[in-house]
């Protein structure tokens, strides 16, 4: 007798979110993209706020309910904006057009893309992700976004690259939080390039079928699910490939909680407290915490040989 023992990330049937409560908005609009002509889909787009209609990804299945909209987008953490989790009101002043990113360092092909050109030319999806933070809780999103390893593949990297270091914007006219001058601004994160190469590193454009709003990071931001949530640099500016390891906003102010890899971990407890059980947003719900958030097996080859680094914090 064969017993499949369902995967971490894998979800019980009856408590996936059914597809008319997540999808029935945009249904709303007609939205069967391949279905409908190119009209039909540039009167979708316009409906979802400018986001391209996009398939959801099934094959990383969140494992969990989604989490309320409202509490994702009412309940963030940036810095900028200032260090209380109500700042979704004053987010609003970050203008989000026009946008763009920059790709360069150890690349044959620098360049500048616009948000729209990304909105246009990379190969859109939605993906349900869950996202933990590190001060113990966490969510479950439907993210709509494009590999990382798209967005490379347009500036080719060198084989001398070695990390991927994401800016954020820095904008002090809008941005409260950067008078606070002992922060370490702009906010910068990092990766190796194998984690940039992984199947779930993860640009994100948008939230619940919407552009992503600006207090989530919009319009783009990044996101490695089995990280711990502050290694997700949002409203992103440069992305440079570089052969020197980016020491990282957290990681400047308190390197002895915050360190460059941060992969979640239930058994490293942070120095202050534990990292065993997390809270669900949008519930009283404590729920135990996973190996790598629960994507270990996408992931967990990428540490092979590194055990003597500090994987966890
Ligand atoms: N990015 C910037 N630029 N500034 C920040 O303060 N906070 C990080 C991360 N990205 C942060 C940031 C932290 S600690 C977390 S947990 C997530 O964003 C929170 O994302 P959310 O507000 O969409 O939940």
């Amino acid at each position: 007798m064969q017993i499949r023992i369902p995967r971490g990330w894998e979800t019980p049937e009856a408590r996936v979110t059914p597809e008319h409560l997540v999808f029935g908005r945009r249904k709303a609009f007609g939205i069967a993209a391949g279905l409908l002509g190119a009209a039909g889909a540039a009167q979708a787009q316009q409906a979802a706020g400018g986001l391209p209609p996009a398939m959801r990804n099934t094959r990383f299945a969140p494992g969990r309910e989604i989490s309320p909209e409202r509490d994702v987008t009412t309940f963030n953490n940036f810095y900028e904006f200032g260090t209380s989790k109500s700042i979704s009101q004053g987010a609003q002043r970050l203008p989000q057009r026009p946008w763009t990113v920059k790709v360069d360092g150890m690349v044959e092909t620098p360049r500048e893309f616009g948000i729209e050109d990304l909105l246009r030319t990379m190969p859109i999806e939605e993906r349900v992700y869950r996202l933990r933070c590190v001060e113990a809780w966490s969510m479950v999103v439907p993210w709509t976004g494009f590999p990382l390893s798209a967005l490379l593949a347009q500036v080719k990297p060198l084989s001398s690259a070695r990390y991927v270091s994401f800016e954020t914007a820095a904008i002090p006219a809008v941005m409260p939080g950067l008078r606070q001058s002992w922060y370490p601004w702009p906010y910068v994160e990092g990766c190796t390039i194998a984690e940039a190469g992984n199947d779930l590193s993860f640009m994100v454009v948008g939230a619940y079928g919407k552009l992503l709003p600006p207090q989530n990071g919009g319009p783009i931001r990044f996101h490695q699910p089995w990280k711990y949530g502050f290694k997700a640099g949002k409203s992103l500016v440069r992305i440079t490939l570089t052969d020197q390891r980016p020491v990282s906003f957290w990681e400047r102010i308190q390197a002895a909680e915050y360190g460059f890899w941060a992969n979640v971990n239930p058994a490293v407890a942070h120095p202050r407290w534990s990292q065993a059980s997390e809270r669900a947003l949008g519930t009283n719900a404590r729920i135990p915490t996973q190996l790598f958030n629960g994507y270990g097996e996408f992931v967990a080859d990428l540490y092979s040989g590194l055990q003597n680094e500090r994987l966890w914090a």
